[in-house]
């Protein structure tokens, strides 16, 4: 258990990028409601995905970790979960054919709510607002009233985030994500991707092999990992007051654990020494990631490394790299070189998303798929020349047909971002783009694995 830690500590720490409620007395009460409700997740989950992630980081599988940018009380809809879910399932299987490894799979779902900004404020023409920070603090709309932080949306937030995490449950365990269903997956708006085709071969050698196996005894009735998967979720820990209203203490080992998600992560302007949110993680069980952004030093990656994981546990942390496409194969080396010497066992995933945003030339917030898909290969050349793992990508996804990435074999154009731009915060890949992009890691990962055998001959 961490020393001198306790769920409030962090609060005599510099905490960046929190809201300020204008009514303390109404946060008060949210914050003891919040306390009393049950655990979103327990902590025995946590320690399971902390020993998939142990695997990952020796090398033994791969993480995806996928889901909106930010979720929003608008786009709240059964079909929205399920879509996202299926390709996050769909890339799984892309990956787990090509690599022959176990892919760990986590979405940036059911509780994904909370921005950091670049700027704490949003100028429309002559007049100023406080920028929008998520649907759990304020609202989206360019107006005074919406945009005033308000603590009854923790509470909103909460319960889109039980519905959200019941019904990903349902659909992990309860028959849909059974591989024979792989067919079954294909989404009408990935037919019209030349990936599409792909992807029914390989869902016709993965149905051959399964009536292979029947043959031979082997069923989803006997083998019940043929039948459902796992599959964890994950939110920015950017809102403490939730974050620590949701930490519990586990009745089994005597360890805090923040029950609002399996894994969180720490953005990259939250990263910083003597950082609230750094003092927050620090001392829960769960399972942690960090953003590694260009502003990050080797000594002061190792620095919060020893904060973090002093017992230096594998699975505990994951390290997100997001330099952007022309600025990974210079910054990176320096972190994985130190984390290697030092013996830290990590788990390494690329964010292709974060460093990679441009505006278009009409106005729209966009990423170009061929950047994305630039930072991901500078991502695994490093790992390569370094002889790290390349572990896992991190990616803002939806399995809707919307149009906020430009390029990919769909070929979206500047133009084409008006159509269906719907994202709350950062554009996110596509259905088809998602895939896309899974075909060509699998080929990433595939090499990995024929130069592994080969090295093992
Ligand atoms: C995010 O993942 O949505 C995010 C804000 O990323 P970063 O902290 O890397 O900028
Ligand atoms: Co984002």
């Amino acid at each position: 258990m961490a020393q001198n830690w306790n769920a409030k500590s962090w609060r005599d720490q510099e905490a960046r990028h929190l809201p300020v409620y204008p009514d303390a007395e109404k946060l008060n009460a949210v914050e003891s409601t919040l306390t009393s409700f049950p655990p979103l997740v327990f902590a025995g989950e946590a320690r399971a995905l902390k020993a998939d992630l142990a695997q990952v980081a020796a090398g033994k599988g791969f993480l995806l970790q996928g889901g909106d940018c930010a979720e929003s009380f608008a786009e709240f809809h059964p079909n929205n979960i399920r879509d996202t879910f299926r390709v996050l399932l769909q890339m799984a299987v892309v990956l787990t054919f090509a690599s022959k490894q176990p892919v760990v799979k986590v979405g940036r779902m059911a509780g994904q709510f909370a921005k950091p900004r670049s700027s704490p404020v949003e100028r429309q023409g002559d007049v100023e607002l406080p920028s929008y920070l998520g649907d759990n603090i304020n609202g989206i709309d360019f107006t005074p009233e919406q945009r005033i932080p308000d603590p009854d949306r923790m509470l909103r937030a909460y319960s889109q985030a039980a519905a959200t995490l019941n019904l990903l449950r349902a659909f992990a365990g309860g028959g849909y994500a059974n591989l024979r269903q792989v067919h079954g997956w294909t989404l009408d708006h990935i037919a019209k991707s030349p990936w599409a085709t792909k992807f029914g071969e390989m869902a016709d050698k993965i149905g051959e092999a399964l009536d292979f196996m029947e043959a031979c005894g082997v069923n989803p009735s006997s083998v019940p990992q043929l039948q459902g998967t796992n599959f964890y979720t994950s939110h920015e820990a950017l809102l403490l007051p939730y974050e620590e209203a949701m930490t519990r203490q586990d009745s089994l080992t005597g360890d805090w654990y923040d029950t609002s998600a399996h894994m969180l992560w720490i953005g990259d302007r939250t990263r910083f020494e003597g950082s609230a949110h750094v003092e927050f993680l620090r001392g829960v069980g769960n399972p942690i990631g960090m953003k590694c952004g260009p502003s990050l030093t080797p000594d002061a990656l190792l620095r919060m490394l020893d904060t973090l994981n002093p017992a230096r546990e594998a699975g505990r942390i994951t390290l997100i790299s997001r330099y952007g496409h022309d600025k990974v194969e210079a910054g990176l080396p320096a972190l994985v070189r130190a984390v290697k010497r030092e013996g830290h066992p990590v788990v390494w995933s690329c964010d292709p998303m974060h460093g990679n945003v441009i505006k278009a030339d009409n106005g729209y917030k966009t990423r170009p798929f061929d950047r994305i898909l630039g930072e991901v290969k500078g991502f695994f050349a490093v790992h390569r020349a370094e002889g790290t793992h390349a572990g896992g990508i991190h990616i803002e996804m939806t399995g809707r047909d919307v149009t906020e990435c430009t390029g990919g074999a769909v070929a979206i154009t500047q133009e084409g971002l008006a159509d269906r731009y719907h994202t709350h915060c950062d554009p996110r890949l596509n259905a088809a783009q998602s895939i896309e992009l899974a075909f060509l890691l699998a080929e990433m990962l595939n090499l990995e694995h024929a130069e592994k055998k080969a090295e093992a001959a």
